[in-house]
């Protein structure tokens, strides 16, 4: 069965605990936290402070997904703040064989995040250092967008070239019920949604609607 990862960034932020208490009763498989740096992308968003500070909320995975330049000086400290996976975008860093490399020296789960326009060869020669790769179906900085068809083919070319790896696939950008559907037929393993999770109070229903 698909994972789901609701994304914090559409979370009342005057209220985490509660929400995040919630996500867990509503069966969420883990939590994705979006960190933003204004300069990768146009936004800015949090840091290994906050997630510290969530960390005993919940025994739920952290799935850290950094659209920040130079992500390399953050590991440490979102190591020490408990995440569990650290996903960085390929078109952030220079060196990404020896990022993924620092990523799992610290103990953690490594991924790669694509942009809607960055080739899925991009990640050929890192497989064996790679437990996820994130395929973004919007070009990222922002919750509640609408979803980029092209990254259904992108799933579909992915999950032939990993096939002889344990990497997962993950999909975030515009899910709703009708594009988890399509993520998921063509070879989906973690959906993330901010928006429609979050859209009711009941997440409960809003997370079994993407299954
Ligand atoms: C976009 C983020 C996403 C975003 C998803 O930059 O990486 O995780 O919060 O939000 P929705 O589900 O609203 O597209
Ligand atoms: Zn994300």
């Amino acid at each position: 069965m698909v994972l789901i990862a609701p994304s914090l960034l559409s979370a009342d932020f005057s209220r985490l605990k509660e929400e995040i208490t919630a996500l867990e009763k509503a069966g969420a498989d883990m939590i994705h936290l979006d960190i933003m740096d204004g300069h990768f992308v146009p936004n800015l968003t949090f840091g290994a402070p906050i997630i510290k500070s969530i960390r005993p909320i919940t025994n739920l995975p952290f799935d850290a997904h950094l659209m920040v330049q130079n992500p390399e000086n953050l590991f440490e400290s979102l190591a020490h703040a408990g995440v569990n996976c650290i996903t960085i975008h390929a078109e952030a860093v220079t060196h990404l064989d020896r990022v993924l490399t620092q990523i799992k020296t610290l103990g953690l789960r490594a991924g790669v995040a694509l942009n809607p326009s960055t080739d899925e060869n991009k990640i050929k020669y890192v497989l064996d250092k790679l437990d996820l790769v994130l395929v973004m179906t919007v070009n990222p900085g922002f919750g509640g967008q609408s979803f980029i068809q092209s990254g259904v083919t992108k799933i579909e070319r992915l999950k032939k070239m990993t096939k002889d790896y344990s990497i997962k696939i993950e999909v975030d950008g515009g899910i709703n019920p009708l594009t988890a559907a399509a993520c998921i037929s063509a070879g989906a393993d973690i959906l993330v949604a901010g928006t429609a999770v979050f859209k009711t109070n009941d997440y409960q229903t809003n997370i079994q609607a993407l299954r």
